[in-house]
Parts: C-alpha cells; structure tokens; sequence
C-alpha cells in the first residue's frame, strides 16, 4: 500500500461492539472514570505515562477526543473501552498506523476490572478491526518485560515473541528490557478460522 493521500484516511467505523463491551471514542464526561485509573500508580508503571491527577487526566482527554481516526501514518487511534452492563469506562484500547499496511496495539485497564477477559475481547476486536477492516499485513505490540499480565495477554491474543531487546528504553528512571510481540494476516485468519 502507497503512502496515504493527504486527507484520506483508514474507513474506522466506530463504536464497536462486543459481546460485553463498547469500544467508542471518548467523551469529556469520561473524566471521572478516566481519572480512577490514570491516577493508579500500579496501571502506570509499565506505560509511558506519569500517574495523572484530575487535570491532567483532563488535558490528555483533550487529545483522546481527537485520536478517532486514522488519516496518515504514525497516528494513534484511542478507543475507551465501556462496560456494557454498567456504562463504566474501564480501560482504553489503543491502535496504531505505523506504516504502509502495518499496526500496533496498546491497551491499560483499571485494576477493579482486570483478570476478567476484558482486555482480551477489546484487543482482540482491535485486531480484527486492523485485520479485517482496514486490511493491516502485520500488527504488533511492545512490552516491558517485567509486565508479565501483558506479556501473558499478548500471547493468549495469539501473537507470538518476536524479539526480547535488552536494555532498549529507559524508561522511568532505569534501562529497561522490551519484548517485542507480533502477528500477521495469515495467522489472525487461521486463528479465526480455528
Ligand atoms: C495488561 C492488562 C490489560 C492485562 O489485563 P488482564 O486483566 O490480565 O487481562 P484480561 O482482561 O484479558 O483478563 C485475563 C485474565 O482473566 C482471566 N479470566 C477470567 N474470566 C475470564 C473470561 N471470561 N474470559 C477471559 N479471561 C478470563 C484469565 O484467565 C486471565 O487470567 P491470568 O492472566 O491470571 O491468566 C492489565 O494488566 C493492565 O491494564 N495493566 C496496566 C497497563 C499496562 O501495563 N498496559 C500494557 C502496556 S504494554
């Protein structure tokens, strides 16, 4: 795939749903539920984002309201993620453009919703949309690797260790070693075939 037209995007049909879960665009009233985990210590210790008070929870929802489409490579599109049953935004989703026809994806979840698959069903449905929807070769995911719970999300996902970088970042004060998570078309559709 040639490099985008200026203006013309990646078709992101949005919300998407399902079986438990609401993936949209956010809102400003997701603040609240935003703030709880964006300003949880343990959710950011292996993102590249600092602990964030109310306010700044708020600037970066500016931005979020922004990031819902994909119109040239290098952008991020940053879904929240909504449980259906109570409306709560527990967790984000993240799906980048790298290039050409090439993906990667990110997520974070409160600690009140996690060990419950949810993270598993938004990013498997980020998949499926950079697959199936907008047509993405190959989407992978980087992990520092002492996050076991995303190392061990990625690979129930289906996708496979592909690099273990050492000492690649420094990140939060210290070097740190970075796992390097993907997968192709093939095996996406084999695995959906499965
Ligand atoms: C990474 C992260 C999203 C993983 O969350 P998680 O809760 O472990 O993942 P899931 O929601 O898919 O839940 C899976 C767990 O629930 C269990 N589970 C319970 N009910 C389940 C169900 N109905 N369906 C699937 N899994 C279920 C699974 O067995 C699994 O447990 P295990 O990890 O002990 O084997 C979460 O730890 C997080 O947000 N961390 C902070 C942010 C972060 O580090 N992001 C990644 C940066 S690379």
């Amino acid at each position: 795939m040639d490099a985008p037209e200026p203006g013309v995007g990646l078709a992101v049909r949005l919300p998407i749903e399902t079986e438990r879960l609401v993936l949209r665009a956010h809102r400003m009233d997701d603040l609240d539920d935003l703030t709880a985990f964006h300003g949880d210590p343990e959710v950011v210790r292996y993102v590249p984002w600092p602990v964030r008070d109310r306010a700044a929870t708020a600037e970066t929802l500016q931005v979020k309201l922004t990031q819902t489409e994909l119109v040239a490579h290098g952008q991020w599109l940053v879904l929240a993620v909504e449980l259906r049953s109570t409306g709560t935004v527990i967790g984000e989703v993240l799906l980048k453009w790298a290039s050409d026809r090439q993906g990667e994806v990110g997520f974070a979840f409160g600690r009140d919703h996690r060990g419950q698959g949810y993270a598993a069903e938004a990013a498997t449905a980020m998949l499926r949309l950079g697959f199936d929807d907008l047509g993405f070769h190959r989407i992978t995911a980087v992990c520092i690797e002492e996050n076991a719970a995303s190392a061990r999300l990625l690979a129930r996902l289906g996708m496979r260790q592909e690099a273990r970088l050492v000492d690649n970042v420094f990140f939060k004060g210290a070097w740190a070693t970075q796992l390097v998570f993907a997968m192709l078309e093939g095996e996406w559709r084999s695995r959906a075939d499965g």
